[in-house]
């Protein structure tokens, strides 16, 4: 994973994604990115959104990007981030979230929440 940068911006088309963070590789394509909101009155962050393109997939660049808004999440004093897991590896044993400490909840929405200590 070398020879990547890393961008975290607001956007302003949308609700409820408030920031997108984007791994670029060094023609500044993107690699890897994800939508999300940051509810500092719930202290919850949102993940909306999240893809790689496809030939860059299974080399870890979601689990950056995830742990990087884990990271994120932890400096602002936030208790937990969720997620509603639309991916077609939904609530199987093993997926992305499950690698990167998500939990699912038994019922409704959020699907999966991790939660900062
Ligand atoms: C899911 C996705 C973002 C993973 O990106 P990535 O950069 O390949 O992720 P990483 O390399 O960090 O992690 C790979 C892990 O993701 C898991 N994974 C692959 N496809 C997945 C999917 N559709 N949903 C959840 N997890 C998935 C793999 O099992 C792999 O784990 P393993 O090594 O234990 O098998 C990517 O496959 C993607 O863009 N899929 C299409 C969009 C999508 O389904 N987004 C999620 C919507 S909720």
């Amino acid at each position: 994973m070398s020879n990547i940068r890393i961008f975290d911006r607001k956007v302003y088309s949308g609700i409820p994604t408030n920031r997108i963070v984007e791994i670029r590789d060094i023609d500044n394509n993107t690699i890897s990115y994800c939508k999300y909101y940051l509810d500092y009155i719930g202290k919850n962050t949102i993940i909306v959104d999240i893809n790689t393109i496809v030939h860059y997939r299974n080399l870890g660049y979601a689990s950056y990007i995830l742990n990087y808004i884990i990271r994120k999440s932890k400096r602002n004093y936030f208790k937990t981030i969720s997620l509603d897991d639309m991916s077609d590896r939904s609530n199987l044993d093993k997926n992305l979230y499950i690698n990167n400490g998500f939990k699912y909840l038994e019922k409704g929405f959020p699907e999966m929440i991790y939660t900062i200590v």
